[in-house]
């Protein structure tokens, strides 16, 4: 990728850059609990967007996309937002810098990924974490960590219309080799988890549905909270029980009710999936990773047709546990297999999801590995 990069490069800029790239993620399970001021338990991936960047002295950036093939240029005011969706994540980062006070001048830079678009690994994350980080290094502008996975949060909120929680930034940015990561989305603390499940592997189903989190369904749903939590009283869902739910049921729609049970399930399920994994329980991490696809199905609706097909699937082929992974509406379910079951597992979901669907789903074996960093 280096290569096929910096040919890029040199050819719209010429002489060298520096390269940068941070990563897609997985999450073992919490989902749309960020937003709540939940759990989430994510880790970075060995797929990433890598950058070849250089500062130009001028108040322009020039990017090139390889994957996209389109090259854009824009300014650092407002008024100069590109209408390109791709470059609007890099414009974001620059204006999000520049508004918590980091004064950066133009860039040429040229980029491209392994991150497969829409599969629900975040990589509009791993685009804003490799910049953020790349113009925090070369302006040593000195941003905390966890400040550029917010500067790639804001981006989405201000610059991308998705109203979407930390986990993605966090896991792109923070992610370390070998671990996965348990953050508490209402204090922010967070810690390293060593995984290694001994005798099971773990697998991304990727359907190749395409999902589209810009819109209204992500941010319906995140709407839907809001309410029922002003309702109960509490700032976030995190801090309501399934009494105090019960408690307001004629008060909110049959809809919104549905959602909030589901993120008070789902918080009590992650804590549920740490004490089983320090006890190294994979059977119940497993039976909660089932539970989390049913209830993102049936009570937060934003699985699919397809994606029920590959958890019904795994079911039967006796995989430990599967889920539909990131935010829904498409993309790949994430599967805790043993060993000795990986091989026709695969074969089967290769075989029969295709004979209903047409095409075969694409298989991610997970290698959980570095955030962003300099390479
Ligand atoms: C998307 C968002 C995240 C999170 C997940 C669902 O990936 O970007 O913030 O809400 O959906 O868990």
């Amino acid at each position: 990728m280096k290569t096929r990069i910096h040919e890029q490069f040199e050819k719209n800029f010429g002489g060298n850059g520096t390269f940068y790239a941070s990563a897609g993620r997985i999450n073992l399970i919490g989902e749309h609990t960020d937003y709540n001021g939940s759990f989430v338990f994510p880790g970075a991936i060995d797929k990433c967007i890598m950058a070849e960047i250089r500062k130009n002295d001028s108040d322009k950036v020039r990017v090139v996309s390889l994957d996209i093939n389109e090259y854009v240029e824009f300014g650092l005011k407002e008024e100069d937002a590109p209408s390109q969706d791709w470059a609007r994540y890099i414009f974001g980062v620059c204006r999000e810098i520049q508004k918590r006070g980091g004064v950066i001048g133009g860039f040429d830079a040229a980029f491209a990924g392994n991150v497969p678009l829409g599969a629900g690994l975040s990589s509009s994350a791993a685009l804003e974490s490799t910049f953020a980080f790349a113009i925090d290094a070369m302006w040593q502008l000195g941003i905390e960590k966890f400040e550029l996975a917010r500067i790639g949060q804001s981006t989405e909120h201000n610059y991308c219309g998705v109203k979407c929680g930390i986990m993605d930034q966090f896991a792109s940015v923070m992610g370390k080799k070998g671990s996965l990561m348990r953050l508490d989305c209402k204090t922010m603390e967070f810690e390293y988890f060593p995984f290694k499940p001994e005798g099971y592997k773990l697998v991304l189903v990727d359907s190749r549905v395409k999902h589209q989190l810009s819109g209204s369904p992500y941010n319906d749903r995140r709407n839907s909270c809001e309410r029922v939590a002003a309702t109960i009283g509490v700032e976030f869902l995190r801090d309501a029980s399934m009494e105090q739910l019960q408690a307001v049921k004629d008060k909110v729609s049959q809809e919104d009710y549905m959602r909030a049970e589901y993120v008070i399930g789902e918080t009590q399920r992650v804590l549920d999936v740490c004490a089983a994994l320090e006890k190294g329980d994979y059977e119940t991490v497993g039976a909660k990773m089932y539970e989390t696809h049913w209830g993102m199905s049936k009570l937060y609706e934003v699985s699919c047709e397809e994606l029920d097909f590959l958890a019904t699937l795994a079911k039967e082929c006796g995989v430990t546990g599967c889920r539909i992974m990131g935010g829904g509406f498409g993309g790949c379910t994430i599967n805790l297999v043993k060993d000795e079951l990986y091989d026709a597992f695969i074969a089967r979901a290769k075989a029969e999801f295709n004979a209903k669907y047409g095409h075969e789903p694409q298989i991610y074996p997970v290698v959980i590995s570095d955030g962003a960093h300099k390479c």
